[in-house]
């Protein structure tokens, strides 16, 4: 199956190698910049690789368009290829807002085409056994999530960090939680370079009456990738950057006790869990899923809905916070 790869800098060469992996893909990269052009050449031999687009998109033999350049091109580049009937995979943020986006949804309806974000994390082995442990019981009822998103860069001129970072933590919770936030607040900050927000210390607020709290920075000296899921039964940590434990599961909850007009609170510690999970590459499992969409016709985990409401929320976000 012939796959256009559009861009192939620093995420778009992590596409390109699990793409180059997968049996019956044939890729051609698209990739205006010489020097990234000359470097991925020497490593990839038998790929084709272009400085421009031309008439690609003419060749009937092209099945599918993963998109990897600069935010702010999305948007056109995902519209040229559904308008020539290709199927569509591009990254996060799909485009720059809601009304956009929508538009690229009513289109890929319309031409009945694939059209899958990427929402890399909703492919993560490790979400989705949190998902598995939500949706077991294993914690009862959620009170709140609590996540941290925070590096050094990379620094992004074409969108701010909220447009960059926060559509992995609201795929993620409109996954876990099944619903789209009713209510944000928080404050957003321009530490950096003026005007261009680079830090967010987001609230939500869910039709459920679960609150969440997300972190997003890019001006931190350590990565943080962390998670806690909090519930009446237990905790959950997810800990992204923890490749031999990502995922814990703690059993500890607090008993109440009424007598007459007071309360006495008492801790039962229980026992912690570590759940195996997969070592799969999530990049790959997207990947191999956007291909399988495109062969049997099926529509992705992370379609053109899903970006419309992850878009729709940091809309929500950016005009609540001050
Ligand atoms: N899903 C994730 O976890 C994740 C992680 C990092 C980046 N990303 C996304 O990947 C995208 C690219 O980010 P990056 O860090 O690789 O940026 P980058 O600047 O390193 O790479 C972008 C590449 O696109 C090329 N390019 C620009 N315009 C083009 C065009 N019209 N056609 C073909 N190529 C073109 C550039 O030459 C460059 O090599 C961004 O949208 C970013 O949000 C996603």
């Amino acid at each position: 199956m012939k796959i256009a790869l559009f861009g192939a800098g620093y995420w778009g060469s992590k596409l390109l190698r699990n793409l180059n992996a997968i049996p019956d893909v044939e890729l051609i990269v698209v990739e205006p910049n010489e020097q990234t052009q000359y470097n991925l050449k020497r490593v990839y031999k038998g790929i084709t690789f272009l400085n421009d687009r031309d008439n690609l998109m003419d060749d009937p033999d092209v099945a599918g368009c993963v998109i990897a350049t600069p935010a702010s091109t999305h948007y056109k580049l995902a519209k040229d290829c559904l308008e020539k009937e290709k199927n569509v995979f591009v990254e996060k943020p799909i485009a720059g807002d809601s009304t956009l986006a929508k538009e690229l949804l009513e289109l890929s309806k319309k031409s009945k085409k694939v059209l899958m974000v990427g929402h890399t994390l909703r492919y993560s082995p490790s979400v989705i056994k949190v998902k598995e442990l939500i949706d077991k019981g294993e914690i009862g009822k959620i009170f709140y999530i609590a996540s941290r998103r925070i590096n050094l860069g990379i620094y992004r001129d074409d969108v701010n960090v909220l447009w960059d970072l926060l559509p992995h933590d609201l795929s993620v919770l409109l996954y876990w939680l099944n619903e789209e936030p009713a209510k944000a607040n928080g404050f957003v900050k321009d530490a950096v370079i003026n005007k261009h927000t680079d830090i967010g210390f987001i609230n939500l607020k869910f039709p459920s009456g679960i609150i969440c709290h997300i972190e997003v920075s890019w001006v931190s000296p350590v990565k943080i990738r962390s998670t806690v899921v909090a519930g009446e039964k237990g905790y959950i940590i997810y800990d992204d950057a923890n490749t031999a434990e990502p995922v814990k599961l703690y059993k500890r909850v607090f008993n109440v006790e009424f007598q007459e007009d007071n309360w006495f609170l008492t801790h039962r510690i229980g026992d912690i869990y570590v759940p195996h999970i997969e070592g799969k590459e999530p990049l790959r499992l997207e990947m191999e899923h956007f291909i399988q969409c495109i062969k049997y016709g099926r529509t992705p985990l992370t379609n053109g809905e899903e970006a419309y409401k992850v878009i729709k929320a940091i809309e929500l976000i950016e005009k609540s916070v001050e």
